[in-house]
């Protein structure tokens, strides 16, 4: 029998709720939930195991502080690090987050060198590249989550604005998870409708400067900590579209290798995922503008790597 196992790493507010809206939906086989907090992965295992008996899921839940439970993972989640406080931009956790994911990185996949790895951890773009470069897996076993995180406040200001049932709306959020995320409202359809023929240009420009502060304004109303619900679900609609084969197109990060013109980075654009990973990079049509915005955030992403470089290399 094949066990599909998955491991998140940080039991934290976004990786125990992604492994419990993960065991809710049934759909893989063991759900490995590790810290180096002592107890905290173990009591949060328990408590979802438990739920069990009254959800009637079948997956089983560990908790752990070693990476030897974490053996022969097929998805690995990322979720450790610190998170912003109110007033920081994601970029400000870089230095920390650089050395945070690299050692997660470096002892999972020791024990899991066939896994794809999700990372989660901020500032996003920076952060899978962290991975890319420490784990030396191939470009399709890493991807970041963040499009569908920000694909989720679009559709839903969208949806608030026009009274309308969120699924009804087609859209994509691409570029970075930080300033230069980009809305394409454009491309944006509400019920089978163009959004510029629904609501006027002030309107749109609200919702798309709201959806870049979505997480921000999170993080100014929790005051510790940061958004966790719709990340959770973002990470599991990911895991979900791999075990499943689903095809849905998603908005992902992932590296691009001359897709749209850009090469030899990771930034946010249409996929589609499946059980080997990125499987396909789905290149929309983009106007010159949005090209340009597309090059700016990649453009943003690639200073950051930089560093990320450097800070590498500072701890070999
Ligand atoms: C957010 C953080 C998790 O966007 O990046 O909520």
């Amino acid at each position: 029998m094949i066990i599909l196992k998955i491991t998140i790493i940080g039991s934290g507010f976004v990786g125990a709720t992604a492994a419990h809206i993960l065991a809710l939906k049934n759909i893989v086989d063991e759900i490995v939930l590790i810290d180096i907090l002592e107890g905290v992965p173990q009591g949060k295992a328990l408590d979802m195991t438990q739920s069990s008996a009254i959800e009637n899921f079948k997956t089983k839940i560990i908790g752990t502080n070693s990476y030897e439970a974490t053996k022969n993972s097929d998805i690995i989640i990322i979720t450790a690090g610190i998170a912003r406080k109110p007033g920081m931009t994601r970029d400000e956790l870089l230095q920390t987050n650089v050395k945070i994911v690299s050692s997660v990185v470096k002892q999972a996949v020791q024990y899991s060198p066939e896994s794809i790895l999700i990372v989660v951890s901020n500032p996003l773009d920076a952060m899978v590249y962290t991975a890319y470069k420490t784990s030396g897996f191939p470009r399709y076993r890493v991807i970041g989550m963040a499009g569908i995180l920000d694909t989720a406040r679009y559709k839903t200001l969208i949806a608030d604005r026009l009274n309308i049932d969120a699924a009804k709306i087609d859209c994509f959020v691409i570029g970075s998870h930080g300033d230069t995320m980009i809305a394409l409202p454009r491309l944006t359809k509400a019920d089978g409708k163009q959004l510029d023929k629904l609501l006027t240009k002030t309107e749109i420009d609200e919702i798309v400067s709201k959806t870049k502060n979505g997480g921000a304004e999170i993080v100014g109303l929790l005051k510790t900590g940061s958004a966790y619900y719709a990340p959770a679900s973002s990470i599991v609609e990911m895991i979900t579209a791999i075990v499943n084969d689903t095809g849905k197109v998603l908005p992902c990060c992932v590296f691009l290798n001359g897709e749209y013109g850009i090469k030899n980075i990771f930034v946010g654009v249409p996929v589609i995922l499946g059980k080997e990973g990125l499987k396909e990079i789905v290149e929309i049509e983009l106007n010159d503008e949005e090209l340009l915005l597309l090059n700016n955030a990649a453009d943003a992403v690639r200073e950051l790597s930089g560093l990320v470089d450097c800070f590498l290399a500072d701890e070999k």
